[in-house]
C-alpha cells in the first residue's frame, strides 16, 4: 500500500486528502493519503525520518524543504517553491494547476494583459505560468510595494514580457481588457466579506480568476459576475495541481483517467 501525505502548518483545513482519496477510489489504486501537521521546528526531523512515498507541501514549508531534497525540477528551481516531492526530488505543480484551470475554463492567455494581485508563492507560480503562455503584459499589485517590485524584477529576469508593479490603490483605473488573478488570501474563509480589489472598473471585458477555493465563489468573484465579467474560482486550479502531483508519483496520466466532474462534486460537498 503506497502512502502519501500533505504537510503544512496549519494543515487541518487541507482538502488534499479528499482529492487524492477520491482519485485512488475512482481508479482502484492501492494507496492512502493523509494530512500531517508539521511545524517549522519539526520539519527537519520529519523530512529525514518519514517513510511516505510522496508528499505535498503547503504553507509555510514550500521553500523550507529545499535543504532536504536531492534535486529540484526546472520549474520548482525557477519558481523557488516546491509543493510536491517524489523520491527526494521537488516539483512545483501550482503553475500547472493554474494553466490547466485556464484550459478547463476556456481562458486563452496568449497575448493577453494580465494583472496579478499579490506577490507571494502563488503569485510567483502564476507569473511563471503567464510567462510560459507568452502573455502580452503582466502587472503586479501587492500590499507591500517592495515585494511587488521584487516579483517584477524576477519576471524581467525570466522573460522579455512587459511587466510593471502597481499599488492596490491605483487599480481603480483599468484602462484595457485584463485577466485579473487574485493570488492573495483576501476573501478566503472565514474572512468571506473582504475583496482584494474593488470592482468599480470591472465590466464584461474583464476575466477574473481567484486562486481561493473556499468559498467556491468569493465575494470578489460574485461582485465581478454582477458586473458582467467572466469568473473562474480556485477549485479547478486546486484539482489540477493535485492531479499533476498524482501524475508525478504514479508515473502515468492519472489526470486523463479520472472523472473530473465527480471529483469536483466530492470536493464541493467537502467545502
Ligand atoms: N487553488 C490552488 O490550488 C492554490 C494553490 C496555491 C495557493 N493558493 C491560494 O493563494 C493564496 C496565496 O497563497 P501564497 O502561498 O501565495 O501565500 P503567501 O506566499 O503568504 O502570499 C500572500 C500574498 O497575499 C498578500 N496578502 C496577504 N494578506 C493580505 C491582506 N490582508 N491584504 C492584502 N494583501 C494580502 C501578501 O501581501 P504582502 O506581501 O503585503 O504580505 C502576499 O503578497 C492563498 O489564498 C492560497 O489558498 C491556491
Amino acid at each position: 500500500m503506497k502512502q502519501f501525505a500533505v504537510i503544512g502548518d496549519p494543515v487541518a483545513h487541507s482538502l488534499s486528502p479528499v482529492l487524492h482519496q477520491e482519485i485512488y477510489r475512482q481508479l482502484g489504486m492501492e494507496a492512502v493519503y493523509e494530512k500531517v501537521h508539521v511545524t517549522p521546528d519539526q520539519l527537519s526531523d520529519f523530512m529525514t525520518q518519514n517513510e511516505f512515498d510522496g508528499l505535498n507541501v503547503t504553507i509555510p514549508h514550500k521553500t523550507a524543504v529545499f535543504p532536504f531534497l536531492n534535486e529540484l525540477n526546472e520549474s520548482a528551481k525557477i519558481i523557488g517553491a516546491v509543493n510536491c516531492i517524489s523520491g527526494g526530488k521537488g516539483y512545483n505543480t501550482d503553475w500547472i494547476g493554474f494553466l490547466k484551470a485556464m484550459e478547463y475554463n476556456d481562458v486563452e492567455l496568449t497575448e493577453k494583459n494580465c494583472l496579478i494581485l499579490g506577490a507571494g508563492g502563488a503569485a510567483r507560480a502564476v507569473a511563471y505560468a503567464l510567462i510560459k503562455s507568452n502573455v502580452n503584459s503582466i502587472t503586479i499589485a501587492n500590499r507591500t510595494k517592495e515585494k511587488a517590485e521584487s516579483l517584477t524584477q524576477w519576471v524581467k529576469l525570466q522573460s522579455e514580457i512587459r511587466v510593471k508593479s502597481s499599488s492596490p490603490e491605483h487599480l481603480n483605473t483599468l484602462t484595457s481588457k485584463y485577466i485579473i488573478i487574485n493570488c492573495t488570501p483576501v476573501g478566503m474563509w472565514p474572512d468571506t466579506e473582504s475583496v482584494p480589489m474593488n470592482v468599480n472598473d470591472i465590466d464584461e471585458n474583464q476575466i477574473m480568476v481567484d486562486t481561493i477555493y473556499n468559498p467556491l465563489e468569493t465575494e470578489w468573484l460574485k461582485q465581478g459576475k454582477e458586473k458582467g465579467a467572466k469568473i473562474v474560482g480556485g477549485l479547478d486550479m486546486f484539482i489540477a495541481q493535485g492531479l499533476a502531483s498524482a501524475d508525478i508519483w504514479f508515473g502515468e496520466n492519472i489526470s486523463e483517467k479520472v472523472d473530473l466532474n465527480r471529483l469536483k462534486q466530492i470536493l464541493k460537498a467537502a467545502i
